[in-house]
């Protein structure tokens, strides 16, 4: 089975082809960061214009990559929600176009459970039951799988993502966009800085499976806005936030592995991309006897070949679809 998958839900065209036969991922990835960087976030009239003029050659790159020409395509599967509804279109409409022009099924992806399947292509021993902490831009779950279509939620936030906290307290900082990767970035930083501005952090609460970041994010806001900001305190600053989030996603992990009894932890979305944040789980999870997995590191921020992979699981099980109208779904859920 050789699957192209097409990613463009937000502000990245991300293409791909997957061949089940070598299990070789051919993958490119298009941002638009440059385009956006002068607005501090994502502009979605510019994005789906971009993925216009992008995708077609990306396409044809990748298949190029994969010495391969559109008639060996098996299936086409593209994102179909959540996110930007011009940018879904894009790549929606094209999916549908060559599929038709082809003769082959075509597939509507979920980006969400595309983010989590990607474990199962990078750790191929993952097994089921497992807890999934889900941390995107847009998104923050802990979701319990019995298996591959069943997704329970068990917890969830009830204000801001972790990624959009990134995001926001990054653009207080007056930092680079792309926002979770410059607190990263800066908070690195720190190992020559002793620390004059101790922050005192909201306390949250750890033992439930709900996330609030909005009084951290506030916090930051108050702390940041009497300041003047020289480097030195953009990296104290950033060191002590990325810390303090990190340590409450620690905690919750370890509070709701005890509470489901679950033994296996996987992460995914782009914050899973966070260094410091692999080393502490997997230091604590070890301790718990718990395994933890990860998706490789380009795999965690949006890609196509997630979008490939979970196509191929599908057609696999013989799910594709057979209509042709044009359709997304900005506001997709899990399940
Ligand atoms: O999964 P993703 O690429 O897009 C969505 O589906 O939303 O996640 C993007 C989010 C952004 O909020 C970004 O700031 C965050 O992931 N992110 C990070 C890091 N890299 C990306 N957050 C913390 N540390 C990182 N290294
Ligand atoms: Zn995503």
């Amino acid at each position: 089975m050789i699957i192209l998958g097409i990613e463009t839900s937000c502000d990245e065209t991300g293409i791909a082809i997957y061949n089940s036969k070598s299990n070789l991922m051919f993958n490119r990835l298009y941002s638009q960061i440059d385009l956006h960087k002068k607005y501090g976030g994502t502009v979605p009239e510019l994005a789906s214009r971009d993925h216009s003029n992008k995708i077609f050659n990306l396409i044809l790159s990748v298949i190029k990559d994969a010495k391969l020409t559109l008639s060996n395509l098996s299936c086409i599967a593209y994102t179909k929600g959540p996110g930007l509804v011009g940018s879904l279109l894009v790549g929606t409409s094209l999916a549908k176009s060559i599929s038709y022009s082809l003769g082959i099924p075509h597939v509507g992806i979920n980006h969400l459970e595309a983010h989590i399947n990607i474990n199962l292509y990078c750790n191929e021993d993952i097994s089921y039951p497992f807890l999934t902490l889900l941390i995107s831009g847009g998104h923050t779950y802990f979701i319990k799988k019995n298996s591959l279509y069943s997704n329970e939620i068990i917890g969830e936030t009830i204000d801001d993502s972790v990624g959009e906290t990134f995001d926001k307290v990054a653009r207080i900082l007056n930092l680079d966009y792309p926002n979770g990767m410059s607190i990263e970035k800066f908070a690195n930083k720190i190992k020559n800085i002793t620390i004059t501005n101790k922050i005192h952090f909201p306390n949250i609460k750890n033992d439930c499976l709900n996330f609030s970041f909005s009084g951290i994010k506030s916090h930051m806001f108050r702390i940041i806005k009497k300041m003047e900001l020289t480097e030195t305190k953009q990296i104290e600053l950033a060191y002590q936030f990325q810390k303090n989030i990190i340590e409450i996603l620690v905690k919750k992990c370890i509070f709701a592995v005890n509470k489901t009894n679950i033994k296996t932890l996987v992460l995914a979305g782009g914050v899973a991309s966070n260094k410091l944040l692999r080393l502490e789980l997997l230091k604590h999870m070890k301790l718990l006897n718990i395994k933890v997995y990860f998706p490789s590191y380009k795999y965690c921020t949006d890609n196509g070949a997630m979008i490939a992979f979970d196509g191929f699981l599908k057609y696999r099980n013989n799910i594709f679809d057979k209509d042709f109208s044009i359709n997304v779904y900005p506001k997709l859920k899990l399940n």
